[in-house]
């Protein structure tokens, strides 16, 4: 089992580990019983993982003679509203859970922000872990401590930053994902490569075959570099005021791109075509060497992710939501660039007619 420490500031956060393994929920029992972080769990997971993967890890805890209960919510960003999470608040009470209790977020980045949100705040703040079952969680979501919850007005709008007491990433829940639920996850190992990795990228490269057929100890290499990169990172700014706005790299046309297809276009699939996009405005503007250009496009076509804006979504409609990112400062659309591979910067600068041509070139 790969362990990894994430380094924060003790003023602010405390550190944590994260463990990385095929079924290693066995020894995650061990941790949590020797580490004693409550005295008594709450699983929080969606309908999805509640029958499949909820309900066994439950019972693999408590042979270990750990109390766990186990809850579940619609699956779907669309939990991620007010009311769900007053009624998952509401069954914690029902069950009991006091300021001696800690709640483990058994999921995707929904079940992650969700559990990461409720725990952050509820009775002024209770231990949790996660246990990322997505690889978009594993290599991400997981890591780090965002939280939220969305509002109509927009995602995450309300939400924290609160640091799990552990991550216990298993191999084992990769085998159960859908190919565009696995896709997602690569999007974000890719990203990691092409801003901080030139190495990570050179295996991807030779690998690809062997990552899209869920090789397992490849797999296992790519996520702990990535969880590496990440927590790197996150220990530099844990709040997200500076370098740790480089992960948003591809995030910002991603984001439009997914709401623009109100979410038939996954996360991963957005993000993919979002980095793209910001490699193309990076050579435009004399940034990116052509070289760097195409290694980066031709990695994202070999591994099986999208280059393309599907034709059905409007290109002024997609410039719109970028517009309104959340992300936006002022007048100002952060992009992530690219001087070259490995060496990403933040600007301010690129004007909206350049972003509206590139929009426009990718559509298939
Ligand atoms: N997913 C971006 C971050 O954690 O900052």
């Amino acid at each position: 089992m790969n362990k990894i420490k994430v380094n924060l500031d003790k003023k602010t956060s405390a550190s944590y580990e994260i463990y990385i393994g095929e079924n290693i929920v066995d020894r995650m029992g061990l941790i949590m019983a020797k580490n004693n972080w409550a005295s008594r769990y709450v699983m929080i997971t969606d309908s999805n993982l509640s029958t499949s993967h909820g309900e066994k890890v439950q019972a693999t805890l408590r042979e270990m003679e750990l109390k766990v209960d186990l809850i579940d919510f619609p699956a779907g960003e669309a939990s991620k509203n007010f009311q769900t999470n007053l009624r998952i608040v509401d069954r914690i009470i029902d069950l009991g859970a006091d300021r001696t209790s800690a709640l483990i977020a058994l999921g995707g980045g929904v079940v992650g922000d969700i559990t990461g949100f409720i725990a952050s705040i509820y009775m002024r703040g209770i231990p949790y872990i996660q246990v990322p079952t997505t690889l978009l969680a594993q290599v991400d979501s997981s890591i780090g401590g965002k939280t939220g919850i969305d509002l109509p007005e927009g995602k995450n709008i309300l939400g924290t930053f609160y640091q799990p007491k552990g991550v216990f990433i298993d191999l084992a829940f990769l085998k159960t994902l859908t190919p565009r639920e696995f896709r997602s996850g690569l999007a974000e190992i890719v990203k990691y490569g092409i801003i901080d990795d030139p190495e990570l990228l050179s295996s991807l490269e030779v690998e690809a075959e062997a990552i899209r057929n869920r090789d397992m100890s490849l797999l296992e290499k790519i996520i702990a570099r990535s969880c590496r990169i990440k927590k790197g990172i996150v220990e530099i700014d844990e709040m997200d005021k500076g370098i740790r706005r480089i992960l948003n790299f591809g995030h910002t046309i991603g984001h439009a791109i997914e709401a623009e297809s109100r979410y038939s276009v996954s996360h991963g699939d957005a993000v993919s075509i979002g980095m793209v996009a910001s490699t193309l405005i990076s050579e435009r503007l004399k940034y990116l060497p052509s070289e760097d250009r195409e290694r980066i496009i031709s990695l994202i076509r070999a591994i099986g992710l999208p280059d393309r804006i599907p034709k059905t979504l409007s290109p002024t409609g997609i410039l719109s939501r970028i517009k309104r990112d959340k992300k936006k400062e002022g007048d100002t659309i952060h992009f992530v660039l690219l001087k070259k591979i490995g060496i990403p910067f933040v600007n301010g600068s690129v004007s909206e007619g350049l972003i509206g041509e590139i929009i426009e070139a990718l559509k298939k």
